[in-house]
């Protein structure tokens, strides 16, 4: 066979294969498919051929000379796809940190007018060119860190024209920048001050205005709720996924991340694709979830930056079937866009192991965003997007923390990070 470049001698390839129609889920979830002394051929932007370097080699037709990756030593694993990202906003909020350090709660601070409505402030402000400016810095910061799939939620324009601007500039994102952004609406993702008295009447604009632009523009695939208490409740969160529904936007649902207010049951309800968050999630939410098979999507680096001594109880989940993904919530509150970490914070705050920690931020992440079937694993025909991390085993990637240990990016077949 033809190839234009293969990848040789990984001492660890994790191709996460067979769970491309359903998640991993239980114990599957630990299973990685490690070839040692791994080979990946690909043609084009796509992988073409997965097994031993013995295999790979045979198949290289006599007389061709594809590119050859000397991965010798080194872990090759599928791009990580991050399904938690409110991206393209403007402002930061060091402030915060340093209140939080001196005993703020993250709802007081939004109560306060402070939180979400800072960043507000600031993305209003700024044009859809400075958000893609800004968003095009976060996205090199993940491309460097292994990210080649990403979701992107608005939620800091909060009204109409500003939303669509957030929402234009995650699309401009995902057009010039070699990361695949998927788009989500979250124009619930507070109560903007305005409407601070009469909060129907910014739910009303949401399902009436909001929703309906969005989708026949097709600018979002996925809708989603902050479902809080003293932000959306759950009544408001079921409408305004329901009107989503109506106008085939996927929902999604922030859900029991302060308080156990029953936004997994209500993900199970409306059929949402994931709930996220899930710190407070109560038996009967695991229950419902693993019934409906809604992805849960832990996101450990908000349990960290709100310094919460509980994080979501991800055994739990495991071991109740439902399908467990991890992800960053990278946001202003949130400042990470490394998925090395999230892996770490998982497997020492979660009790998840490396293992079952890199197949949620792989194969069943990219089920939390409907692209199992073309991220997610090193399957033939599959997107070649593929890291090489410089550690002897899967294991280090947790546990060699801290640092960036990825040393190639291969995104759509081509070279798009090398560390030297
Ligand atoms: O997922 N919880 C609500 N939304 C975000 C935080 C957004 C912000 O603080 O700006 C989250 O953590
Ligand atoms: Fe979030």
């Amino acid at each position: 066979m033809h190839f234009d470049s293969v990848i040789l001698h990984a001492a660890e390839l994790l191709t996460l294969a067979g769970a491309s129609h359903t998640p991993k889920l239980g114990t599957e979830l630990a299973e990685l498919g490690i070839i040692k002394d791994g080979a990946v051929a690909i043609q084009e932007n796509r992988i073409a051929a997965v097994g031993t370097t013995r295999e790979i080699e045979k198949l290289v037709k006599a007389g061709t000379r594809p590119k050859v990756i000397d991965a010798t030593g080194k872990t090759v694993l599928p791009g990580f796809v991050d399904p938690h990202a409110h991206l393209a906003f403007a402002g930061t909020r060091e402030k915060e940190f340093v209140q939080k350090i001196q005993g703020a709660s993250y709802m007081e601070i939004l109560e306060a007018g402070g939180g979400i409505n800072v960043t507000v402030k600031a993305t209003r402000k700024a044009s859809r060119k400075t958000l893609v400016r800004l968003g095009q810095h976060t996205l090199n910061r993940m491309l460097r860190y292994g990210t080649t799939t990403v979701e992107g939620k608005s939620g800091y324009g909060l009204e109409p024209k500003h939303e669509y601007k957030q929402l234009l500039a995650i699309r401009d994102l995902n057009l010039i920048h070699p990361i695949d952004v998927v788009p989500t609406f979250m124009g619930a993702h507070v109560v903007p001050q305005k409407y601070k008295d009469r909060p129907e009447h910014y739910v009303k604009l949401v399902m009436e205005k909001m929703i309906p632009t969005v989708a026949k523009k097709g600018m979002a695939e996925f809708c989603d709720v902050f479902a809080e208490e003293g932000v959306f409740d759950i009544n408001q969160s079921r409408r305004i996924l329901n009107r989503a529904k109506e106008y085939d936007l996927i929902p999604k649902v922030h859900a029991d991340e302060m308080t156990t207010l029953g936004g997994a049951e209500l993900a199970a309800e409306v059929g949402a694709i994931s709930a996220d968050h899930l710190l407070k999630v109560s038996n009967q939410g695991i229950q419902a979830l693993a019934k409906a098979q809604v992805v849960a999507v832990l996101l450990p680096a908000t349990a960290f930056v709100l310094m919460e001594k509980e994080y979501a109880p991800a055994r739990k989940l495991i071991d109740a079937g439902v399908p467990v993904a991890l992800a960053t919530d990278y946001n202003p509150n949130c400042m990470t866009e490394s998925m090395q970490l999230i892996l770490t914070l998982a497997c020492l705050n979660m009790r998840m192991t490396p293992a079952e920690a890199i197949a949620a931020a792989t194969i069943n992440a990219a089920h939390a965003i409907n692209r199992s079937h073309v991220v997610g694993s090193l399957e033939p025909n599959k997107q070649a997007d593929i890291l090489i991390i410089d550690t002897p085993n899967h294991a280090h990637i947790p546990y060699h923390f801290g640092i960036n240990l990825v040393e190639k990016v291969i995104k759509n077949g081509k070279i798009a990070f090398s560390a030297q």
